[in-house]
């Protein structure tokens, strides 16, 4: 293998020009020399000029979270294949993009709730969404789970407020999400009060910045669910959230009363 270099990254802000694309032969100079953080830094090799992976001592900004159950364990209502697609290329290219964007930048050390607020804030298009699906997908993830007991205790209670039951609550929760226009995601959400209700967000909309505290969602995109249902959409609802509902978790973001956070890195 070819001896590894450093290099400063060229995009990052600094008021010295002349750093910029410098070469150092150690890890050991670029910090002497460049007073640097590891995850300023870029790793690359000598004889190549794209960049390439961070070496393992660099933490990443964003995480890229394991599945919580197996690939196969929400068969068939979402198949392995499915999950192995939707999480391992989708999700994983949504943080990666994420990753790329804020490398070098003021929000590389941010947790991923403040880089969607300022995204949304600054109307970056490109890192809003890259960031929000980051965050959605792995609260979905957590959202489903291999076996659903439903719901008790005070998060019951609140259902049978809102919706009248349970049941009525999952006929909602279908309906909105198969009524949903296009791509999006629907949500079980409480108010500050503990009021809850069915909400929609469209593309890479998100609850995790705003007013609502998101209890569980479901993603209507078609990647979610085309290889099990083709373009059937509510049979995948309905194989979901009869079958699948994390209603743990839920009670768990329900009890908290605070918007659940993003693992991090
Ligand atoms: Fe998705």
């Amino acid at each position: 293998m070819s001896e590894a270099f450093w290099q400063f990254p060229a995009r990052h802000g600094t008021p010295d020009a002349a750093r910029e694309g410098a070469w150092y032969t150690s890890e050991r100079e670029i910090y002497a020399k460049l007073q640097l953080e590891p995850a300023q830094c870029v790793y690359t090799y000598e004889h190549e000029t794209t960049k390439r992976d961070r070496p393992r001592s660099l933490k990443m900004a964003i995480a890229f979270p394991d599945l919580p159950y197996a690939h196969d364990a929400l068969s068939p209502a979402i198949g392995s294949e499915t999950l192995q697609t939707h999480h391992g290329k989708h999700h994983k290219a949504y943080v990666d993009k994420t990753n790329a964007a804020i490398e070098g930048t003021d929000l590389a050390d941010a947790s991923l709730e403040s880089i969607i607020a300022k995204a949304d804030e600054t109307g970056n298009a490109g890192l809003f969404n890259n960031s929000a699906q980051s965050w959605n997908h792995a609260f979905y993830w957590h959202s489903m789970a291999p076996t659903s007991e439903g719901p008790s205790g005070d998060l019951l209670d609140a259902i049978n407020a809102a919706f009248g039951s349970v049941d009525a609550l999952v006929e909602k929760l279908q309906s909105a999400g198969a009524g949903h226009f296009a791509s999006g995601w629907v949500w079980l959400a409480a108010d500050s009060d503990g009021k809850l209700s069915v909400e929609e967000t469209h593309d890479a909309g998100t609850l995790a910045i705003g007013g609502k505290n998101p209890l569980l969602t479901l993603d209507v995109w078609e990647h979610a669910y085309y290889l099990d249902h083709k373009n059937v959409r509510p049979d995948y609802l309905k194989a979901v959230s009869t079958g699948h509902i994390n209603w743990d978790f839920a009670a768990e973001n329900y009890k908290r009363g605070s918007i659940w956070s993003y693992p991090s890195a």
